[in-house]
């Protein structure tokens, strides 16, 4: 008897002969195809990016989190879509942005799926991997795929695994995460158990993709609520001559019911600022509105103007200019510490609102030479940081440490001996001088 496509395929990803196709080579896909290539599985990596594909092709990574070698184990880069017909596995992780209104932009993953369609064989997975609201690997991934004119859950599978990267973070990589794991049905569940139980150390089977992606939102939600209330701390505890830093560091002490977050000058990177607002517009649907998830992005948005505007006071009491006639530098523009990341990065934020005073604004970050191309901000393409050495105290009125990069000699900043303004606790944290040194 033949098999079944469900038991070809079940046995190919248990003889780790499945070929892997990951789609989408970006801060989650392209380590993805590395951890699953050093499992055993032959993988191809798809991107619409020729720039991408060509340097990839060359060996160049062009993520800190996966080395030139990493890349040798993945046996090929293409942006020859019709490749896909002979993979056993597709994964996607392309991106999932928000629209100029702040809907959910799911163009990137109908086109990816549509892709598919046109290329897809019997006897295949499909996981979507991009962060979205519950319902879309059902409701937008798996009728595009019947597109095919295959049949899902006899011939075709899907799948929704969350991807749980923390760039930057040395302790974890994508393999030692716990992996959050579910099929569309009991078969495509156990396609997906296999696979993702083949490639990390720890998987986390739940009963549904709904229940799969409501997890990352919910991750992604408890972050951004957390940094919003410790901002609005922040804020409040200033007004009383309290250090918000001391407090949370003395708090986190408590062996039980506390976890430390920390306030800084607004939400940043491809996630936190963003994926809330899918299950906001989700929300719509059943008549329900999301008031942590708004008045978390209210008091988050406005952490770069409160920035601007204790910049804005120090420069008048210990200057007696204003931010017209300033001379500033921003130390940090990526979202996060030790990375080179500048998607809704604050930093960038504030430069524009300095800018837009009338200030005039450099930018020093050992991890971002220059600033990539920005939806948002055409006007800041190629923007070069300052090299350290080429920083001199009398060409600016204040510093203003936005990304508290290690790898930033802040004893050096403070020998300027110029108005601090950190955003980060960055100096305190070093037991540096603090007699110019503001907190906002
Ligand atoms: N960056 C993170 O730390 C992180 C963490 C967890 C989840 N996520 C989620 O993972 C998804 C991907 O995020 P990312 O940070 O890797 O994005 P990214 O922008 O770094 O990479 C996306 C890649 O997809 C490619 N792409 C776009 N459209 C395509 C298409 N139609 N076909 C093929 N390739 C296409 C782009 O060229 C790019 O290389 C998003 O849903 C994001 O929310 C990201």
């Amino acid at each position: 008897m033949t098999p079944s496509p469900h038991e070809t395929l079940l046995s190919v990803i248990t003889a780790k002969t499945a070929r892997v196709g990951i789609i989408g080579l970006g801060y989650v896909g392209l380590p993805l195809a590395v951890t699953v290539a050093k499992r055993g599985f032959p993988v191809t990596g798809f991107d619409i990016d020729p720039a991408k594909i060509l340097r990839l092709k060359a060996g160049q990574s062009y993520i800190e989190a996966v080395t030139d070698d990493d890349l040798g184990g993945v046996a090929g880069w293409t942006g020859d879509f019709s490749q896909l017909a002979a993979m056993d596995v597709i994964v996607i992780c392309v991106p999932t942005p928000l629209t100029e209104h702040r809907d959910p932009d799911l163009s990137y993953v109908r086109a990816t799926a549509e892709e598919i369609a046109r290329h897809l064989s019997p006897a295949t997975l499909v996981v979507l991997e991009s962060t979205t609201y519950p319902g879309t690997t059902v409701e937008v991934v798996a009728p595009a795929l019947e597109g095919s004119g295959l049949q899902l859950g006899k011939d075709i599978f899907v799948g929704f695994s969350p991807e749980r990267e923390d760039p930057g973070n040395a302790h974890f990589r994508t393999a030692t995460i716990p992996k959050v794991v579910a099929g569309d049905g009991p078969e495509a569940g156990r396609l997906v158990e296999a696979f993702y139980g083949a490639v990390v150390d720890r998987i986390v089977p739940v009963s549904s993709t709904q229940v799969a992606e409501a997890v990352k939102i919910t991750e992604n939600i408890f972050r951004a609520v957390n940094i919003a209330l410790v901002n609005e701390l922040k804020v409040i505890f200033d007004a009383m001559g309290i250090d918000v830093w001391e407090v949370i560091d003395a708090a986190a002490t408590k062996p039980f019911g506390f976890m430390p977050f920390y306030p800084g000058p607004g939400l940043g990177g491809h996630c936190i600022p963003i994926d809330p607002f899918y299950l906001t517009w989700k929300a719509r649907q059943f008549e329900l509105t999301t008031r942590f998830i708004e008045l978390a992005g209210e008091i988050n948005t406005n952490m770069p103007h409160h920035v601007v505007a204790r910049l804005r006071e120090v420069l008048d009491r210990q200057l007696g200019i204003g931010l017209s006639r300033a001379r500033v530098l921003i130390v940090g523009l990526a979202y996060k510490k030790n990375v080179s990341d500048v998607r809704e990065s604050p930093s960038v934020r504030i430069m524009t609102l300095l800018q837009g005073a009338g200030a005039q604004v450099e930018f020093y970050d050992p991890h971002v030479a220059e600033i990539p191309r920005m939806r948002e901000y055409p006007q800041l393409l190629g923007k070069r940081s300052l090299a350290i050495s080429a920083i001199r105290a009398e060409d600016f009125d204040a510093i203003l440490i936005l990304t508290d990069h290690d790898a930033v000699d802040y004893a050096s900043l403070v020998a300027m001996d110029l108005p601090v303004i950190d955003t980060r606790n960055a100096i305190a944290r070093r037991n540096l001088p603090m007699t110019r040194v503001t907190k906002a």
